[in-house]
């Protein structure tokens, strides 16, 4: 495909500069939207087209169109950071851009051409570069695409939408960077072999969403997911996956195959490796996961993703009971791999590993 093109269509109104200091002060997450957006068309017979970086706006679209009722629908996550000397940061986008690429297969949309991807992303941050904040904060990125196309037939669309918003972000959970408490899920799994979960698809968080909300009323931050075939083995979690750290020095983290192949996961497998931690996919179950933090050789278990970053798991709750890992907080190998790994993202530490992209 040649290099598309992307026409600028500044907005006629941007946030006034006060206004978006005071926005920006304590964003939260997912709350506070930056001035544009980037938008792509891809209509069957053509192809990508019209691509634009215009003022974020409400979508136009027809009662009919296919993502309402069918939910054919894919989206990433990924953050921009200012670097220390200027210019921004954007951690591992390629891999984003592949595992779009990825979910779109399984979902029977058009490829996205990593090229189209990753200058959508570099537009729209050089377009919103105020939005992104200094300190703490980062710029946090959703690519999506949805059918468009207006027809109640079931079979793939003939026409989608490709876009890209941002929102600085500040950290994801409420107590920043103090421990989660967990969930355990018995009733309700996320994804069976031969499904969508390794999918980064709407329908995965929609059908997630009972079980959240089971979560936050037993006072937990986040759930956890048990394998849908025999309910026994840890998955991930609704949305970041997990590590389990044992006294011997040895990381463990489920395998591949129904959960979503986290960036982040892959790159603190490798970042604990390269630190000296015995690390391996290896099914964990829920019963194990008990025993290990009872008997004191489970010492640590973390949280990690885009959105989350590496957050310490310091209790674990489930309709039987629950039980605390470690001394309830952030433990030594989560606080070194989450150190290392900001670090790395916010330019503060040297980027052996060629993570970043410049923009
Ligand atoms: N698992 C789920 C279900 C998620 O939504 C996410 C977040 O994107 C992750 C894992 C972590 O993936 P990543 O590290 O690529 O953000
Ligand atoms: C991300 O980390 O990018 C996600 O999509 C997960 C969600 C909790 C926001």
């Amino acid at each position: 495909m040649a290099k598309i093109s992307f026409e600028k269509v500044p907005h006629k109104s941007p946030t006034p500069a006060d206004k978006r200091t005071a926005l920006m002060a304590d964003p939260g997450f997912g709350r506070v939207f930056s001035d544009h957006m980037v938008t792509v068309q891809w209509t069957q017979g053509v192809g990508w087209h019209d691509a634009k970086v215009r003022a974020r706006e409400p979508f136009q679209m027809d009662p009919a169109a296919a993502v309402l009722h069918y939910a054919q629908e894919i989206f990433e996550g990924m953050k921009a950071y200012r670097k220390p000397g200027g210019g921004f940061g954007l951690f591992r986008p390629d891999e984003n851009a592949r595992r779009f690429n990825e979910s779109a297969k399984r979902m029977a949309m058009p490829d996205v051409p990593e090229e189209m991807f990753l200058e959508a992303i570099d537009q729209l941050v050089k377009v919103d570069a105020d939005w992104v904040p200094s300190g703490e904060g980062s710029y946090y990125l959703r690519p999506f695409m949805f059918a468009s196309e207006a027809f109640l037939g079931v079979r793939p669309a003939n026409e989608y939408i490709f876009c890209v918003i941002g929102c600085p972000v500040g950290a994801y959970f409420k107590g920043g960077f103090k421990t989660v408490q967990v969930w355990v899920s018995e009733e309700y799994t996320r994804a069976a072999p031969g499904g969508t979960g390794a999918a980064k698809c709407g329908g995965n968080y929609a059908s997630s969403l009972v079980a959240t909300k089971e979560a936050f009323d037993n006072g937990c931050d986040q759930v956890v997911f048990l394998d849908a075939v025999e309910r026994k083995w840890i998955d991930e979690l609704g949305g970041m996956n997990i590590f389990f750290v044992m006294d011997d020095r040895s990381i463990i983290t489920p395998p591949l195959n129904t959960i979503l192949p986290g960036i982040t996961r892959e790159s603190v497998m490798k970042l604990a490796s390269d630190a000296g931690y015995k690390v391996a996919e290896t099914p964990y179950s829920f019963d194990q996961w008990q025993a290990d933090a009872r008997s004191g050789k489970l010492r640590e278990a973390f949280a990690c993703g885009t959105a989350a970053v590496i957050a310490g798991i310091g209790k674990v709750k489930y309709r039987g009971g629950e039980f605390a890992i470690g001394n309830s907080g952030d433990g030594e190998a989560t606080t070194k791999l989450r150190a290392q790994l900001t670090g790395i993202q916010r330019g503060t530490v040297d980027d052996t590993y060629g993570w970043m992209r410049s923009v």
